[in-house]
């Protein structure tokens, strides 16, 4: 697919319902099947409220969706008891990425294992071995990715399109929860049974890692928990490159 057709893509499902542009790339007989081939597109989970709405989703559409998990190794313990709890209501088995162990064990042994609080340099660092180099793994093996991307979500996600060419992997990435609010995400969930973080409930509103989430008081943005010492404009872990879509 060229930046073109994607382009084209873009315009003519901008403001159509999340379900319509999945089925439309999972299906057998979608419009657009990533070149027919279902196994190289897959949904990229965090374990967070829209994550969980898009698995529900997908999973209606083509049970034997590819799903991963960027397992960072420093998950809140709630996050995997979601994952078990909801491998076992959807009869889904994960894809789960680790880290490399080598990147790891350098990386600790030289900076020590907080080493995000230190600086924005580390905070990357550790980000980029624990998520984006796996990423970049997974993304070498699909020509369609889907992630639960919101505008609403943060100052660097207010142009985010539910089809975009990801110039940075070279893939096409799409975002079908693009224009819905946190409102509509939750009144999905409910409504649908979806299973979600315990956390959630807790006030966390954006889950992450555990050393670098932390729950949001009344009127902060949804976002305001996580890298919570650092300013919005730098809240990226480097696996949504700000500008990377068409
Ligand atoms: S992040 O870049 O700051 O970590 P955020 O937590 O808002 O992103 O998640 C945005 C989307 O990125 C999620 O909806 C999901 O598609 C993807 N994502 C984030 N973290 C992971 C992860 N650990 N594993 C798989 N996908 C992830
Ligand atoms: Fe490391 Fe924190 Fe990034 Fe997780 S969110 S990979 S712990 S810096």
């Amino acid at each position: 697919m060229d930046r073109q057709e994607v382009q084209k893509l873009a315009n003519y499902f901008r403001d159509k319902p999340a379900e319509e542009v999945l089925r439309s790339f999972l299906s057998d007989h979608g419009l657009h099947a990533s070149n027919g081939n279902k196994d190289r597109i897959a949904l990229a989970s965090s374990l967070g409220a829209e994550d969980q709405v898009l698995t529900h989703m997908v999973l209606e559409i083509y049970p034997d969706a590819r799903i991963f998990i960027l397992d960072t190794g420093r998950f809140h313990s709630e996050t995997y008891e979601l994952i078990q709890k909801t491998m076992l209501r959807y009869g889904v088995h994960y894809e789960v990425k680790f880290p490399e162990s080598a990147d790891i064990e350098e990386m600790e042994s030289r900076f020590g294992p907080e080493l995000f609080y230190e600086s924005i340099e580390n905070r990357k660092k550790c980000c980029h071995f624990r998520k984006v180099k796996p990423l970049q793994k997974v993304l070498s093996t699909l020509d369609v990715w889907v992630t639960g991307l919101r505008r609403a979500q943060a100052v660097t996600r207010g142009s985010v399109d539910k089809v975009e060419w990801d110039e940075g992997n070279g893939l096409v990435k799409l975002n079908p929860l693009a224009d819905w609010s946190e409102d509509r995400v939750w009144k999905y969930i409910k409504q649908n049974n979806v299973p979600y973080s315990s956390l959630h409930d807790r006030g966390y509103t954006s889950i992450g890692c555990a050393p670098c989430t932390r729950a949001i008081a009344r009127g902060e943005d949804v976002r305001a928990g996580r890298w919570w010492w650092e300013t919005p404009e730098q809240k990226e872990c480097g696996l949504h490159a700000a500008g990377s879509g068409i």
